[in-house]
Formats: C-alpha cells, structure tokens, sequence
C-alpha cells in the first residue's frame, strides 16, 4: 500500500493514528537536529517531521539528503503541532516519520513549484507537467472536471444522448482553415479534422436521434489568441423538432445551472438582444454588458459646424468615460495613443471634458460651443465629471474601434469584474457577411444556417439584409456559444450554396451527402455548441484559455513540450505519397 490518506487529509482528529504518505518533496528546513518537509501532493501539503531523539539519526539524516520534488513514501505517527499553521488545513498536525522509502528522485526542477513561481511562461510550457504541480494550474484543470462533470449531468438529465462522431472526415466549414491528415491507403487523398462536429450531429436528427450532445475536440488552423487555439473543445449540441425559443429556453437553463451550481450565482434574466443593436449601442457582437459606456452617435450633433474631420465622416461616434474629466492632459495624450496603435488604427480621438460645474472643456472648442457640447453630452449620457471620448470615419471600422477603446478604459477602471456574470443573447444575426476584399459574400455563421421566415427571396435581391435564425451566448463580453436553426430540406440547402458562389457541382461534391440525407425525412432542428474552454476561464474569472488546457499549443500553435509540429522522416512520407520541394 502506498498510501493509507492523502496529503490534504489528516486533521486534530487523526491524532495518535498511524499513516502512510506519498508524494512529492516540496520544502525541507533543517535545523540539524531536527527536520521538516513539506510532503505534497494533488490534494494539500502534510508536514514530516524527522527527529533525532524521537525517531532515528539515520532517518534524519536520509532526510536532510532530500531533494526538492524527490518522490517519497514516508510512515508514521500523526502527532500535534508544537507551532500550528492555521493557514492550511492540515497545519495542526504532523506526521513523526518511522520509515522513509525514496521512490523516486528528481532533477532540480527548472522553476519553483509554488504558486507564485519564478518561472516564465515559456519554461512552464516546456516543462508542463511540472507547472501541473502547481496549485493554480492544477486547480483551474480540476475546475474544468467540474464544469464539464455538471454539463455531462445536466444535459443527461434533460434526455440528451452522448454521441461520439468521426475526426477524420470532410471539411466542415466554420469560418477557419482545416488541419488535413494524409491517407495512406488513399493515394494523394486527405482527411480534415472536424473544425466543429456540424454535419454529423444534423445527420444525428436525420437518424432519429433527437437531442444529441458532445463534449468534443474541435480543430481550426486560425490565427491564435487568448481565447482561440487551434484544439479547443466544443459542448456540442443539437435538437430536433425545435425552434429558436427552444434552444434558447434550454441552454438558458443549462447556463444558469452551471452559474448556479459552479459560481453560487443565480441568474434570472438572460437579456435579448438583436445584432444590429449591440452594433450600434457597443461596436461589437458580444458586447460586455456588465457596465454602460454605450455608443452615442453624433453625426446630427457634430456635423453642423466646420470641423471637416467630422463633417466628410460616414459615422461620428462617442462613449462617456465615468469620472474620467479628472485625467491629465499626458493621460489624455496616452489614450490617444492608444487609440493610434496599429492594433486599433484610429486617425485621432475627440475629447470633451465634463466638468463637475457644469461646464466643458473640448478639444475641438474651436468648432463648438458649450450649447454643442451639451447634446453630445445628452446623446452618450455623459454626466459631469466624466470623460466624452469621440471617434470618427467610416462606420464599420470607427465602431470597432471605439469598442476596443471602450474595453480598454473599462478594464483600466476596473468595470470588468471577474466575479460578476452578464450573459447575453445576441440574435438575429445577419445570414450572410461581404468579404470586402473579394466582393463576395460567406455565411456569417455556416452554409446550413436557416435564413429568417420568409427572407429567402431577399437573398436574390439584396443578400446583406437577409436575417438568420442565428444567435449567440455572449458572457462578459465573450462569445461563449454560438448555434443555429438549420436549413432542412435540400432545394433551400442547394439555394445556399448557390448564393455562397458554389456551383451545383461543387455543392454535390462537398456536401451531397447532407442533402441526400435531408431527402428521407429529415426533421426540423436546431442546435448551439458552447466553447467550453472559454465558459470554463470566464467562470473561472479569467479569459486565457491556455490557463485552463492541461497541454495547450503556444501562440505559433506549437507544443513546445513535445515539440510539435515536426518533420517526418522520408519512409513516411512515401508511404503517404507525398514529396516535399525541400525532402528528396
Ligand atoms: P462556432 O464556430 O460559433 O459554432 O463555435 C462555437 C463556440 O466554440 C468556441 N470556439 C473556440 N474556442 C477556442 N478556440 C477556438 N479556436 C474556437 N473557435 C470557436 C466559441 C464559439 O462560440 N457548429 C457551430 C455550432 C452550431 O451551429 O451549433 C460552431 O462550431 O466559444
């Protein structure tokens, strides 16, 4: 037996008991005639204690020999602390240690194992399973246990079934490109890795399966940042027989669950709201409502006098920054920066002061009077003492930009507080985005995605206007979920495709499958799929998701522990067919 309790376990109450422990070695003091280690393991640290008059020298001294992070196994007495630790659980207690067996030695580790570590973030990297040790890392991977343990109940409880679909399959276009697997037995043939597992859990519906749900592995070659990698998992969803109030009333439920059961919050209200508000009110498709700071348009306020910047722009755009009339002309100057940094690209930023007498102080006072300040004041709800920040040009690109601004100054005034939870519903998404580069359009959320009742003759005339029966859950400003009503029947599913550019061929090639199915009975349905590493790091009061992946890619999407991705040797390669320009 290697261990009779934990490390994490023993109590006032074990007192007088004999134990077994093992784990790993992660503090020694020595005081020579007598010492101490802190013995840890995943579920606390216990203390040992080797003594020269109450054990053994040789013991004390094998002791004092230990390493940081030697694995041991250690047998004893637990006794009571002369000096107590009310800091941890088990700090009454410790263990007067009879036999120590060494079970496995370690190398000094290349970073502290404590929970404020001196490693950077790459050396954690490299070095994992090291960084696992640790309590924030570990506790964040026990935390997603949680979260996908209560989904797992939850979603079973309401009737869903757990149906694993393929990885190696056909593209599945989501937007991102796909990660391809060579087949050997099919000369120059490839598979794609799932970007998402959508055609399979409509064909699910097809089979009469109903409600379906997955937590699955989900694969894009995208562009990566803190919320994105390039393997990330999806709560996959889909039902049957349902429409959009459906899916929303459930996952509803299913969110409000996880709040509940995880946060301890309970959430009532899950607010509506259409894209082309949170469009217009925050810039952005997933808005963070935790604070107001909503968008203010100007252009009848501002486009009267002869400030030409404003006047020749398609969009002028403000938010009220509270409390912020106080900054200094460098503070103001550095915000302006800010807003110029490439990342964000705007020309210039627009500032009028609200002064708690009343009065305004802009930076444009050579155009506009105090009569002119006051409206914009009016229309961003600025109240004196705040700051109005005021972006202008063309409406797309000034909206974006003023959301980035406003996210920045709500993180600097500490607005965006981790343990608060806003979800949000953002519907009626358009059915379909121009790709201004080339002209043509894409689908917004996927080919299989129903436009609204009756809009599918406005997709000839005017395709940018059609809406979708498409939503998305957005929690804290981060789009945790997004889903669907689907097209069911094949002449619609064909129009689609022919609007998205392809040629019936094409369309056939791609996803004949689908659309045969969709000919023997194919049921209405519907479905979302929640990013679960996301949920996870927002419940979680963070939004890096590699925090919360127990071996993440890095930003280049490498796995610099493994080191991966990596060449292959010439064998396999002919065996796959395939000839590199630079491997002959
Ligand atoms: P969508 O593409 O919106 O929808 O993806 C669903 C959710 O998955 C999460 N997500 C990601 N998380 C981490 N890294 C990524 N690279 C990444 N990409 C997406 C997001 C997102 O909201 N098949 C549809 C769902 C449906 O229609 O039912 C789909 O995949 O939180």
């Amino acid at each position: 037996m290697y261990r009779s309790n934990t490390c994490g376990e023993l109590r006032a109450s074990h007192i007088g008991s004999e134990v077994i422990l093992s784990g790993w070695v992660h503090k020694l003091r020595d005081k020579g005639f007598v010492a101490w280690v802190d013995l840890r393991d995943r579920y606390g640290i216990t203390q040992l204690v080797f003594d020269e008059e109450r054990t053994s020298k040789e013991l004390l001294e094998q002791a004092r020999e230990l390493g940081r992070e030697t694995v041991i196994q250690a047998k004893g007495q637990v006794i009571e602390r002369a000096s107590k630790n009310p800091n941890i659980p088990t700090g009454e207690i410790e263990v007067l240690v009879t036999e120590l067996t060494i079970l496995n030695k370690s190398l000094l580790p290349p970073f502290t194992i404590e929970d404020d570590t001196d490693g950077g973030e790459d050396i954690r990297m490299k070095y994992r399973y090291l960084d696992i040790r640790r309590n924030p890392v570990k506790n964040n991977l026990i935390f997603r246990h949680r979260v996908s343990m209560e989904v797992r109940k939850y979603l079973s409880d309401q009737g869903f079934i757990d149906v694993e679909t393929p990885y190696l399959i056909k593209s599945t276009p989501e937007g991102a490109r796909d990660f391809v697997v060579p087949s050997r037995m099919n000369e120059g043939q490839f598979y794609a890795l799932p970007q998402s597992p959508q055609t399979f859990k409509q064909l699910l519906m097809v089979g009469g399966m109903d409600k379906y749900f997955q937590i699955v592995k989900c694969f894009r070659d995208e562009d990566l940042r803190a919320d994105r990698q390039p393997e990330f998992t999806q709560i996959d969803c889909e039902m049957a027989f349902v429409e959009q109030e459906d899916i929303l009333n459930t996952f509803e439920g299913l969110t409000k669950h996880l709040l509940k059961e995880i946060k301890g919050v309970d959430i009532q209200e899950f607010p509506r709201m259409t894209y082309d508000d949170a469009m217009r009110l925050y810039g952005n498709d997933k808005p963070d409502i935790r604070f107001g700071m909503q968008f203010g348009e100007l252009n009848a306020v501002a486009q009267h006098k002869d400030f030409n910047v404003f006047n020749t722009a398609e969009l002028v755009v403000g938010i009220a920054v509270p409390g912020a009339s106080e900054y200094t002309r460098k503070e103001i100057d550095a915000l302006i920066d800010w807003v110029k940094r490439p990342q964000v690209g705007a020309k210039g930023m627009v500032y009028v002061k609200c002064n708690e007498d009343g009065s305004y102080k802009s930076s444009v006072d050579k155009f506009y009077d105090e009569q002119d300040l006051a409206k914009w004041a009016e229309v961003t709800g600025a109240k004196p003492g705040d700051l109005i920040c005021v972006l202008s040009g063309d409406a797309n690109v000034t909206r974006a930009q003023l959301s980035a601004l406003r996210m920045e100054l709500a993180t600097r005034l500490g607005l965006r507080k981790p343990n608060e939870f806003a979800p949000l519903w953002v519907v009626d998404f358009p059915l379909l985005e121009l790709d201004e580069e080339t002209g043509t359009y894409h689908a917004m959320h996927h080919p299989f995605t129903s436009p609204k009742p009756g809009q599918l003759k406005l997709l000839e005339t005017n395709p940018g206007a059609v809406k979708a029966n498409a939503y998305d859950l957005v929690l804290n400003g981060n789009e945790i979920g997004g889903g669907s009503i689907r097209i069911h029947d094949k002449e619609t599913q064909a129009t689609m495709f022919k609007h998205l550019g392809f040629t019936p061929e094409e369309a056939k090639a791609q996803f004949g499958f689908l659309m045969d199915a969709f000919q023997y009975g194919a049921p209405p349905h519907g479905g979302i799929a929640f990013g679960l590493d996301r949920l996870v790091s927002i419940l979680g009061g963070q939004e890096t998701i590699r925090d919360f992946i127990a071996f993440p890619k890095n930003n280049s999407g490498r796995d610099v522990m493994i080191d991966a991705p990596a060449t292959i040797n010439k064998e396999q390669l002919d065996e796959l067919n395939i000839s590199l320009a630079n491997n002959t």
